[in-house]
């Protein structure tokens, strides 16, 4: 037999990731193109869509930003960030095509002249390639030039869809505001130039399969429904660990802190995918109506509440993967007696039917032991132990969301022997043993999502609002006293003493990260 024969089939169609219907031909205009998040996740899910025939063959990608670069530098930058070979069973010519679908458009963000220039480049387009109107901005630039872009847009006419038959939209990155006050300005300015149906705010959590998996999960599946309720369940706890520490972002991260960066945002969301009701149907409406009532109907925070119930913390200098790290107040570009949290860790209460008296705890932090983020559903004990002496754990179902994508339920056993002992053990579904690897890249579904005007996995005005106004009265509890001395815990640990004792108090662990 030759040696030669590939593992992996040749033929392009075997992934079930190739589109069979190409998107629309469109133009993304990518403000903030020269950028971090341009080059290491929006350009490379671009490049994904494209050699799985999401895009279609007559689209055009316009990097829009203040840095003066040529297009052959900005097709250089970008394939800096491409993966390096070829998927498997993609057309290996597609990758040169992408790169000439991109061009560079140096231009200043609050100057009238520029948008001018634009609306000029995208006729153009428009005309050489019969890319029929379509248009896509991506707004990836730092959130303070948000509003001068939007009102802009709608200065140049650039805002409403070219022809009856032709579609604009507009994806905003997080973060959408730092606080309620400023997210609902946003929502004013946007919404003066644009309509909510053609906004599509980006969490790029909901892009995860794991994450779209937990709607699966929950109501494609008639046995676990039953049991998700206070009847059965004990607690939630809902981590989002990271072991990396702020990297180069410091600029952003001192203004932010893990509350606003992680909490309001992706922990959120995955708290109002495990409280949702079913929606009526997988749209973007139901979906949408559904997941706000969670946020709705979270016991809000007051000074008190507060302190009794969420820890911050920041890490010092500490051992994570065997290797020695600097503390937060350490990295280049922060404060030396810097106060901004890296950690938080809180117990949160959803008055409703279904989740009265279930606590939620969440927690997110940077530098901590291990990179994980999982839902733990802690189910309660049995009503009573037969098996006299017998401490059985309560059953938990994890649902983790990464690294190591997959579900798995704990329960006890008969261990082997004469004796009557019972063992833990687990039934585990792994996702790369049922489905390969290949998963499509957080990124990659939600642009693909929004190109064919799909805004079930996009936030809503309404929905960013209320996840500020869960997160404003804790911002200003803070804002009223000082942090607790920092730094709290030691980089590649846990994090804080006080989260374990958060948990402790009501008789309660994390699991071990
Ligand atoms: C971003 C945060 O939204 O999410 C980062 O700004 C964080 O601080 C990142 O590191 C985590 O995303 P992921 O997909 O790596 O879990």
């Amino acid at each position: 037999m030759s040696a030669t024969v590939p593992e992996v089939s040749e033929a392009p169609r075997a992934d079930a990731y190739f589109c069979e219907i190409p998107n629309d031909p469109c133009t993304i205009v990518m403000f903030g193109a020269s950028g971090d998040l341009a080059k290491r996740k929006l350009l490379p899910a671009l490049y994904d869509l494209a050699i799985h025939a999401c895009l279609a063959p007559r689209f055009r990608l316009l990097g829009f930003a203040r840095t003066e670069m040529s297009d052959d530098d900005f097709r250089h930058k970008t394939e800096e960030g491409l993966p390096k070979k070829d998927v498997p069973g993609a057309d290996p010519k597609r990758r040169d095509e992408f790169l000439k679908q991109l061009q560079y458009f140096t231009g200043e963000y609050d100057d009238p002249e520029s948008y001018k220039r634009l609306a000029g480049k995208l006729d153009e387009f428009d005309e050489a390639e019969h890319l029929g109107g379509n248009r896509l901005y991506y707004l990836a630039t730092p959130p303070d030039v948000y509003p001068h872009i939007v009102e802009h847009l709608g200065r140049a006419g650039l805002a409403k869809p070219k022809s009856k038959d032709s579609w604009t939209r507009i994806i905003i990155e997080k973060p959408f505001g730092h606080d309620g006050a400023s997210a609902r300005e946003l929502n004013a300015t946007v919404l003066k130039v644009f309509d909510e149906s053609q906004v599509y705010r980006i969490d790029h959590y909901l892009g995860k399969e794991t994450v779209q998996n937990l709607l699966v999960f929950r109501f494609g599946n008639g046995i676990f429904e039953p049991l998700w309720n206070r009847n059965f369940i004990d607690c939630i706890q809902i981590t989002a660990a990271e072991s990396l520490g702020v990297e180069r972002r410091a600029a952003f991260y001192e203004s932010a802190g893990a509350l606003r960066d992680m909490i309001q945002s992706h922990v959120l969301q995955l708290t109002s995918l495990v409280g949702m009701e079913a929606p009526a149907t997988f749209g973007a409406t139901s979906v949408r109506n559904e997941k706000i009532k969670i946020l709705q109907s979270i016991r809000p925070f007051e000074e008190r509440t507060v302190w009794k119930s969420v820890v911050r913390g920041q890490y010092g200098p500490g051992t994570v993967n065997g290797n020695a790290v600097v503390g937060y107040r350490q990295e280049p570009g922060v404060k030396p007696n810097s106060a901004t949290e890296t950690f938080v860790a809180l117990k949160v209460l959803v008055d409703n039917w279904r989740w009265s008296g279930v606590p939620f705890y969440l927690r997110s932090g940077k530098r901590l032991a291990r990179p994980v983020t999982e839902i733990a559903i802690r189910f309660k004990k049995a009503p009573h132990m037969v098996f006299q002496g017998e401490n059985v754990e309560p059953n938990s179902l994890i649902l983790n969301i990464q690294p190591d994508e997959g579900i798995s339920l704990s329960f006890g056993a008969k261990a082997p022997g004469g004796q009557m002992h019972i063992s833990p053990v687990t039934m585990d579904f792994q996702y790369r043993q049922a489905f390969g690897a290949g998963s499509r890249e957080a990124y990659a579904t939600l642009i693909n999502d929004c190109i064919r005007g799909d805004a079930t996995l996009f936030d809503r005005a309404d929905s960013v609002e209320a996840a500020w106004s869960f997160v404003d009265p804790i911002l200003d509890a803070w804002g009223h006293s000082a942090p607790p001395p920092f730094p709290n815990y030691p980089a590649g640990s846990s994090g804080p003493r006080a989260a374990d004792d958060l948990m402790g108090a009501e008789g309660r662990r994390w699991r071990p990260l």
